[in-house]
């Protein structure tokens, strides 16, 4: 079995009955919602999603999981998502499928943060790009104060188009060779008026599960 899906097999196991659960973006992410809701009807479980992204509440809906908005929901008891660079520390980055600004309110917010990956994911270090989500109202100065601080910017396209945010912002991804400290380098970024948020995950990760060919290995 690929890595992916036995990552987020895993996670399944950790959704109770009554829970309301985060839904993260993204492939791994895809997998889970598709296997909780396969779990959720054959055990004819209670359980409301919040959804980190359109793509994510289309795919929960699809799979017939009953999905929520943040505001409409109590709290959330589990978040399940996946990442794009996890280190030795459990600092992440995500945020390359660009849904980095819902995911990190929904993570965070959650009593239990669970990471899903796999093994190429993990990384001694940080580094390489990091997402920014940034108003497009500031985008060119947001530019020229990061090129001011010597950090390499591009502004993320797609088909040739600026690529629009399901908050309609732009994203920035700037490049790090290392991120020896995720938390200030995080802290920096988003002190930049009109960063509205990065896509370095610092803070409340409760278990990483990272799928492997066979099976899979849990860090905390
Ligand atoms: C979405 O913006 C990201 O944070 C994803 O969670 C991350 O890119 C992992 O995605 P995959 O599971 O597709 O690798």
């Amino acid at each position: 079995m690929d890595g992916k899906f036995n990552a987020a097999q895993k996670a399944v196991e950790f959704v109770k009955s009554g829970m309301v659960v985060g839904l993260g973006t993204g492939k791994t992410s895809e997998i889970f919602i598709k296997l909780l809701g396969k779990k959720v009807k054959e055990d004819k479980m209670k359980v409301v999603c919040v959804p980190t992204s359109v793509r994510a509440e289309k795919v929960a809906k699809r799979a017939g999981l009953v999905v929520r908005k943040l505001n409409e929901v109590k709290g959330v008891d589990l978040a399940v998502d996946g990442a794009d660079q996890v280190d030795t520390k459990l600092n992440l980055i995500k945020g390359y499928g660009g849904a980095l600004f819902r995911e990190k309110i929904v993570d965070y917010g959650a009593k239990r943060f669970v990471v899903i990956v796999d093994e190429s994911k993990l990384r001694g270090v940080l580094g390489g790009w990091v997402p920014l989500e940034v108003s497009p109202f500031a985008a060119e100065q947001v530019r020229r104060e990061l090129k001011k601080l010597g950090m390499e910017e591009r502004t993320r396209m797609k088909k040739g188009r600026k690529f629009i945010t399901d908050n309609w912002n732009v994203i920035i991804d700037v490049r790090f060779a290392r991120i020896n400290n995720p938390k200030s380098v995080d802290a920096l970024l988003r002190s930049i008026p009109g960063v509205i948020e990065t896509g370095i995950f610092s803070e409340k990760v409760w278990r990483v599960i990272v799928g492997t060919e066979t099976g899979v290995k849990l860090l905390s």
